[in-house]
């Protein structure tokens, strides 16, 4: 009979895949064996895998750059990183290497760009693309930043009162006006608060920006807070944006550059499908073919990914620490840990990420549901969460290790790591795995070990 986990997944999955395998009933991720990750760090673990995090730039980079020669396209495709979805100087240092842009939503994140180029990991010539709502702080780090030096700077008005804040800059400053985008239907407004509503963008530009010797606007910028999708409503606001960014050209002739923001998914299921061949292509030929009909030159393309480009190098191992049957049909698994403050989108937004077992991939499996330590009831992660129910290997006397794979975007700000956390849930070690560049062999280097009370405590007051 057929009841082993491994059956399980080979009759449920395409199994293995790219960045999976199984070998002696343990599981390997991007061929690294995570027992021997566990054996040596412990659990809780948290994992990056950071090849993952270069090779899906140049994915990109490529995508779009084949998509562009397919049809043509005159612009330049520009690769920006945002930062908000891990500020880790590792990640950032990663992303780096590959000859990208950054784009930033805060004050701090200037200090970051301040940073890196100390370093000597940047060049004052990057597109530094500001986005989000300018505080004063922000504002007068974006001006520091063009003095400074960085002539592609290009804050991106969130409102019209922005444009008022950047009269300091000693230097003519480019600018983007971000569009307020239409939600989909499902949400709870129709419009985005973010960015410029579409019909004042045009007389904005005409009253405020148009024969101003301080500022030249680039770019337009767009994004879709649900993400790049094959929807009637994607396309929509594409195609709207468009028009906008035609109207204005109209008046602006040194306009040139088109923003789609982030929103490429990530594989989030071992059956996950997403054409980001066909997407791409068909972003860039219907911009492409609008700018034909419209006799307008074609934009520079720019994109801001963040999951895409550090979402699949994150991992997350747990052990099961207790089994509790607490009725005839729910047998909870408790992890070391929390979900609540380790992978918050699993609590806050429902998120689901791959989840598998690390060893025991020869045993038989049961249902179950998994809980976290803290006494919040809903620090659990469910079949809801998950779509299918959880299954993992019965427990048999022996550890059992389990693994929550692509954790790497956004989690670690959001559960706010090094501070406090619910439960006083300390966040966990954080070890960085990276391949040798002549043998190509993996090693791996503590980032963080786990949160001490103390740092909890002094946080605290005591
Ligand atoms: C302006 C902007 N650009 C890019 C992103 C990154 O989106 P994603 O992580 O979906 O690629 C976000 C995310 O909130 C955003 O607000």
């Amino acid at each position: 009979m057929k009841n082993k986990y491994i059956d399980l997944i080979e009759q449920t999955f395409e199994f293995p895949q790219d960045e999976f395998s199984v070998v002696d009933n343990e599981l390997n991720f991007h061929d690294v064996p995570l027992m021997d990750i566990i054996k040596q760090y412990g659990t809780p673990l948290k994992v990056t895998y950071l090849p993952k995090i270069s090779s899906q730039i140049n994915r990109a980079k490529r995508m779009f750059n084949v998509a562009m020669a397919k049809v043509d396209y005159k612009g330049s495709y520009n690769y920006c990183y945002c930062t908000k979805s891990s500020h880790f100087s590792f990640v950032l240092e990663e992303a780096l290497k590959n000859d990208i842009h950054l784009e930033t939503s805060s004050a701090y994140d200037i200090h970051i760009v301040n940073a890196l180029y100390d370093g000597g990991l940047i060049d004052k010539d990057r597109f530094i693309i500001c986005n989000g709502f300018k505080r004063p702080q922000y504002v007068e780090n974006i001006v520091n930043l063009v003095n400074s030096g960085f002539v592609n700077t290009i804050p991106v008005l969130d409102n019209k009162e922005e444009l008022d804040l950047f009269y300091d800059m000693n230097k003519r400053c480019k600018l983007g006006i971000r569009i307020a985008a239409e939600e989909e239907p499902k949400f709870d407004f129709y419009t985005s608060r973010l960015g410029i509503r579409y019909n004042d963008i045009v007389d904005f530009y005409k009253a405020k920006i148009k024969g101003n010797k301080r500022f030249e606007l680039k770019m337009l910028h767009f994004f879709i807070n649900t993400g790049i999708k094959d929807t009637a409503y994607y396309w929509n606001e594409l195609n709207k944006c468009l028009g906008i960014y035609y109207e204005l050209k109209k008046v602006c002739p040194e306009l040139d550059s088109l923003n789609i923001g982030g929103g490429f998914p990530i594989k989030n299921t071992l059956a996950f499908d997403y054409d980001y061949e066909y997407m791409t292509e068909e972003i860039v030929a219907q911009i492409k073919n609008f700018c034909a009909q419209m006799e307008i030159a074609e934009p520079n393309i720019f994109t801001e990914f963040g999951s895409f480009t550090v979402g699949e190098s994150g991992a997350a191992l747990f052990s099961i620490i207790n089994q509790k049957q607490q009725n005839d049909r729910e047998c909870w698994y408790m992890i070391d840990s929390s979900f609540m403050t380790t992978l918050p989108d699993t609590w806050g937004i429902n998120q689901r990420y791959i989840q598998l077992a690390v060893n025991n991939w020869d045993k038989e499996y049961q249902r179950v549901f998994l809980g976290g330590l803290t006494c919040d009831s809903e620090d659990y992660y469910s079949s809801e969460t998950h779509a299918n129910a959880i299954f993992l290997p019965k427990l048999n006397g022996e550890p059992q290790y389990i693994g929550f794979f692509h954790t790497g975007a956004y989690q670690e700000s959001l559960g706010g790591f090094g501070g406090i956390q619910h439960c006083l849930t300390p966040s966990p070690k954080h070890i960085i795995i990276d391949r040798d560049k002549g043998d190509n062999e993996y090693y791996t280097r503590l980032f963080a070990k786990e949160q001490s009370y103390r740092s909890m405590l002094r946080i605290l007051g005591y």
